[in-house]
């Protein structure tokens, strides 16, 4: 048995000023009851400008909600133009951070080694990070999606301490899913968050592996959230577009109701 809590997390990306933010999290609390809470852990991820504002009104209402970063910088300070560090997002209460997203990934060339490095800085700080990994739709199609992963777990988190590595939260999240409405198959998912978990017991023992959450992210909608979370490998979700609606994405965390 795995005390493996179940974590529903929302990437805002780059959507809503911090007014707008506020409103989105007073939205979602509107719609959902104590009860959905229980037993699970619920994100929400706003751009850099809205931690402040989410964070006091979180606070401030103690709504069971935690706050999460969508990426921070390696280095604690110095000359980094624009870059905001592990120990600013720490001062926030901010609890997750996530590294190495497919978009900072592909449009920002976070390679493995920086990813390992933010992964770290997030550690350091007493932070999770929720560390992405998946392929894209080339590299599934020439059957090397597992392969394609393991090395991105590999190279991630290299150097990761047992100790750290128990804080870690994995989302697995196909490319070719993200933003495009065509979500993996339950099936697919189980497949890769499996092999996720088979990856992080080599790494790190079998002890670490079972404990470990894995999400399922790339289009998770209230529609398919069920049939995701009823896999035995998958525990949670990293939402991005339906998180962005207040009524889906509490759909999507009251997905037991
Ligand atoms: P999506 O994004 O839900 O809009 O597909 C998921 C993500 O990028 O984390």
């Amino acid at each position: 048995m795995s005390d493996r809590t179940p974590i529903i997390a929302g990437n805002w990306k780059m959507h809503r000023d911090h007014l707008e933010a506020i409103q989105l999290v007073q939205k979602l609390a509107y719609h959902l009851q104590a009860d959905d809470y229980e037993g699970q852990e619920v994100v929400v991820c706003p751009p850099f400008v809205s931690l402040r504002s989410v964070q006091t009104l979180l606070q401030s209402d103690k709504l069971p909600i935690a706050l999460g970063a969508q990426t921070c910088h390696a280095e604690d300070e110095g000359a980094f133009t624009g870059e905001t560090s592990a120990p600013m997002l720490a001062r926030l209460d901010v609890k997750y951070v996530i590294a190495g997203h497919s978009e900072r990934r592909a449009l920002f060339g976070e390679t493995d080694d920086v990813v390992n490095a933010k992964l770290k800085a997030i550690q350091r700080h007493g932070m999770r990070p929720i560390l992405c990994v998946g392929e894209t739709l080339e590299e599934r199609e020439a059957g090397r999606a597992v392969e394609v992963v393991v090395e991105q777990l590999r190279g991630s988190l290299a150097g990761v301490t047992l100790k750290d590595a128990a804080d870690l939260v994995v989302a697995y999240e196909p490319v070719w899913a993200i933003g495009t409405g065509r979500t993996a198959t339950s099936d697919d998912a189980q497949e890769l968050c499996s092999a996720v978990r088979g990856e992080l017991g080599e790494l790190f023992g079998q002890a670490i592996a079972a404990g470990t959450r894995i999400q399922y992210g790339g289009s998770v909608k209230p529609g398919n959230i069920r049939e995701l979370m009823g896999q035995p490998d998958v525990d949670g979700a990293l939402v991005g577009g339906a998180s962005l609606s207040s009524e889906d994405f509490a759909l999507i965390v009251a997905h037991r109701r």
